[in-house]
């Protein structure tokens, strides 16, 4: 049985079809996450449609999960509906501002997570997709997403067609800080981040990347500046759109 401790991203899928009475019974099942005030601030697009998915596989630079699952499902920060519902009952929201994104956003990331722990319990494969933050806007005008919605994770769902093995992590002294934070020395880095440097197929990556570091296929490779700075720039443009900022 998939529990915590033996799961991994699962990229590939065999053809085996996931029931829609399997992915409403989890998405069900998942409303048990809790929510900011129980308002439950998040609403999910799920895509069977392969037309669809063809269409969704360019906003996620066509990585190949996203036509090859079975499902994919848009987990989106919802204040549209609170807001609809306060309008039908003589509320007046204030929900148009940054805040109420990032409690919606909040919302719909711990639903997203609860959802992909009971699918992996069940044996079946998922993998999160952060890409939903880099092109939102193609993703709102597809998904047909209205103010007050915006989409802020994507998890590709099927059978599993691989055996990954499970990725590192880092040791929990380097995550947990006692009472208060403890700043990070030369010395303390060395030595959490030994094993990951010191991994095969790390050391791997860095030749084939050709860079000196495995730091620097993230800052120079993966995720640069550049891109991160272009992309906040169209992520803040979409917040004003959708009516968060
Ligand atoms: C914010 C976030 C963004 C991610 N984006 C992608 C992605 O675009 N493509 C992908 O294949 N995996 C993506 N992943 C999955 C990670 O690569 C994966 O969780 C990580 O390498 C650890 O591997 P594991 O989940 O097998 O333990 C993402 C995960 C998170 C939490």
């Amino acid at each position: 049985m998939k529990t915590i401790f033996n799961r991994t991203t699962i990229r590939k899928y065999s053809n085996r079809e996931v029931s829609d009475t399997l992915l409403k019974e989890l998405l069900s099942k998942a409303e048990l996450t809790p929510t900011m005030g129980n308002l439950q601030l998040y609403s999910v697009i799920a895509t069977r449609n392969s037309e669809m998915k063809q269409k969704l596989a360019p906003t996620h630079f066509n990585q190949p999960m996203v036509e090859n699952a079975a499902v994919v499902l848009t987990f989106c920060a919802d204040f549209n509906r609170t807001t609809v519902w306060a309008n039908n009952r003589k509320g007046t929201p204030g929900y148009d501002n940054f805040l109420s994104f990032l409690n919606a956003a909040t919302d719909a990331l711990l639903y997203c997570q609860t959802f992909t722990n009971l699918a992996e319990a069940e044996g079946l494969g998922t993998c999160f997709l952060g890409t939903t933050i880099y092109n939102p806007k193609q993703i709102i005008d597809l998904l047909k997403l209205p103010k007050l919605v915006m989409p802020v994770a994507t998890l590709t769902i099927g059978w599993p067609d691989e055996t990954p093995t499970q990725p590192d992590r880092l040791p929990l002294e380097s995550i947990l800080h006692e009472e208060t934070y403890t700043d990070y020395t030369a010395e303390s880095i060395d030595q959490y981040y030994k094993v990951k440097e010191s991994l095969e197929e790390n050391k791997h990556f860095v030749e084939i990347n050709k860079t000196e570091t495995l730091a620097q296929i993230y800052t120079d490779i993966r995720y640069k500046k550049s891109d991160n700075e272009a992309i906040s720039t169209g992520l803040l443009e979409t917040l004003k759109q959708q009516g968060f900022l």
